[in-house]
């Protein structure tokens, strides 16, 4: 979603904020702009469309070492160029980029207007310049602060003003910003993947903390203007993981780096020696542990999917009652709140605006909840009491990919932690840590068989309508497909249990509707697959994800063969060829895999 990018140095700006932003496109946006001051005079440049339209729009004379910009999705007024950030006061002192959403930006723009001031924009953030422009404070800094005082929402934001043409003035709060500091400039962006290939010596800003960035440096400080001394730290990621490099795209790049990322999440984590998964930074000891008598999982789109797939493995593994719950729904709800119960939040950026909520509202109400992240440092991570940090590295691509697998094992690992606390004995714990140990070379087989995969998802993408079915353990695998295939194919894509087939669904089945079922080698086999002779029986085209042992008999399907694991862990290898088939529908029909139409990689509003 909405992305901030700023510079303060020696080199000139507006090139450079340019580069951050075509960095931060992945996230989705659908506008964009900078600003750039030189001899203290703000220059604007804004539009309705996308980076290189604003690269393309770039005047000869747009010089200055210091800028902010901004790209933007859409939720206070359609993507045009005016309601594009950066946006400024009246007498256009005053340049605001901002992240998130002003609640009460209704009463503002009527307060404002009624004081003679015109708004030129749609925007929430529009105010915010007013509101900044307007304060009778010396200092910049004061003035971002009493404009923030007036303000009820969340924000990252970063202000210009012509009359301190030697600082931008950051404030944070539920919208995540980061400081990179560099040899005499300084770069902030809301993400990292726009700061590594300058810097990798970072700060990032704390909910409630306000900083002034300057050439020097930068200093950071509370509402109250108590100087918080923060030290940057360094970050492993490589500029090169975020590049594209010989990919045609990023999406095909991180499910083939899955082997490798899968290796990741699971090392230093497996001990043999008592058959248990060793995950210190949930900060459990056992008796705490052992005190848990439920498991709910929150996350949203695919986290949620997988979070689904993981409350399974643990009840299954650990028979802790576990579900998952939308983090969306879940915070609305005025949930119970019980302290015997272990919340887990699930988010690959950690930044998701909905999952970050539930979580502060878990712990507002005295809850225990660890995270299941990707992003180190992410305002999801920081807010929860312990984790365990999937290390699948940057993901560029909309549709997730290797830290979907990340987030799987991750839960795998949990509920062998938890498990190992309880009943599941230590052979038991012993035979998962191998089938855990097996996951990353089955990945890697089953991504051999990408060719055949692609020309099963050839078939399908002229379909304008599929199920994906599964039942128990298949079923969230069929959830996440489902997913998966609507996000980048754009073709309507239902889940549902094999189970619930014949209460309303089969009405549907006919030859123009495929179905891609799941169908793992376990207890459920046989009425699985005689779930799929109701299909065939009517002509219902049909793509069986199973293992090499399953006999479909005379079905006529088209078969994809994943390699057998531990029957607690098959679902984590089934969702690969979800993948994959998604992937190569959709470059079947052409469209933009990495951005799909209307959705962003990271949710940052609600
Ligand atoms: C967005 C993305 C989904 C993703 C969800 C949760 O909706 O489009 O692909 O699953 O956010 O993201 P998170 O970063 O919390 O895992």
């Amino acid at each position: 979603m909405c992305g901030i990018v700023a510079y303060v140095g020696k080199q000139d700006a507006a090139p450079l904020l340019l580069d951050g932003l075509a960095q931060l496109e992945y996230r989705g946006y659908d506008s964009a702009g900078i600003a750039v001051l030189n001899a203290g005079h703000a220059k604007v440049l804004r539009t309705g469309g996308r980076v290189r339209e604003l690269r393309a729009a770039l005047p000869k004379r747009f010089a200055g070492s210091i800028g902010i910009g901004h790209t933007r999705w859409a939720t206070h007024g359609p993507a045009t160029e005016a309601n594009a950030h950066p946006h400024r006061s009246s007498d256009g002192r005053i340049s605001v980029v901002h992240n998130g959403i002003i609640d009460n930006a209704g009463s503002l723009r009527a307060e404002l207007a009624a004081a003679g001031v015109t708004l030129t924009s749609d925007t929430d953030t529009e105010v915010l310049a007013h509101l900044v422009a307007r304060s009778t404070a010396e200092t910049l800094e004061d003035a971002v602060l009493d404009a923030v005082s007036r303000i009820e929402g969340t924000y990252g934001l970063a202000v210009l003003d012509e009359r301190h043409p030697d600082r931008i003035v950051l404030a944070r709060s539920g919208s995540p910003l980061i400081i990179g500091v560099g040899n005499r400039e300084t770069h902030v962006a809301s993400d990292l993947s726009a700061i590594v290939r300058h810097t990798t010596s970072v700060v990032h800003l704390e909910d409630g903390e306000f900083a002034t960035v300057t050439a020097s440096g930068f200093t950071t400080f509370t509402r109250d203007r108590v100087n918080t001394s923060r030290t940057p730290t360094e970050v492993a990621e490589a500029a090169g993981n975020f590049e594209l490099g010989a990919h045609q795209h990023y999406m095909r790049k991180e499910f083939l780096e899955q082997p490798a990322s899968a290796q990741s999440v699971l090392r230093g984590r497996l001990e043999d020696r008592f058959g248990t998964a060793r995950l210190d930074g949930l900060n459990l000891d056992a008796r705490a542990n052992r005190a848990i008598r439920r498991v709910k999982v929150i996350g949203c789109g695919s986290a949620y999917y997988v979070g689904q797939l993981g409350a399974q493995m643990i009840e299954e593994l650990a028979r802790i009652p576990a579900d998952a719950e939308p983090a969306s729904e879940f915070r609305y709800r005025n949930p119970i709140i019980d302290s015997t119960t272990l919340y887990v939040a699930v988010s690959q950026s950690g930044e998701t605006a909905d999952t970050l909520f539930a979580v502060e509202e878990i712990k507002r109400k005295g809850g225990q909840v660890v995270g299941l992240v990707n992003v180190v440092g992410s305002s999801i991570a920081r807010a929860c009491d312990g984790g365990v940090y999937l290390h699948a590295g940057p993901e560029i691509a909309v549709a997730s990919t290797k830290a979907l697998t990340n987030m799987a094992l991750g839960f795998a690992l949990l509920a062998l932690n938890l498990g190992r606390v309880r009943d599941l004995s230590i052979a038991e714990g012993r035979r998962l840590i191998e089938g855990l140990r097996a996951v990353p070379e089955q990945i890697e087989q089953i991504l051999r068989t990408e060719d055949e995969i692609a020309s099963v998802a050839k078939g399908l993408s002229g379909a304008s309508s599929l199920f994906f079915i599964g039942r128990v353990r298949g079923y969230p695998v069929a959830r996440e497909g489902a997913q998966k295939f609507k996000e980048i194919s754009y073709c309507h894509a239902e889940a549902y249990q094999s189970s619930e087939l014949k209460h309303g669904p089969l009405a549907l089945i006919g030859e123009s509707l495929p179905t891609v079922a799941v169908v793992p080698q376990d207890e459920l086999v046989q009425r699985n697959v005689g779930a799929l002779h109701e299909i065939a029986a009517r002509n219902g085209p049909l793509v069986v994800v199973t293992h090499p042992g399953v006999d479909l008999g005379e079905l006529r399907a088209s078969r994809i063969d994943v390699p057998k694991n531990e029957i607690e862990l098959d679902p984590i290898l089934l969702t690969v060829p979800m993948q994959l088939l998604a992937y190569h529908a959709a470059l079947a029909l052409g469209h933009d895999i990495d951005k799909p139409r209307n959705l962003a990689k990271s949710v940052t509003v609600e």
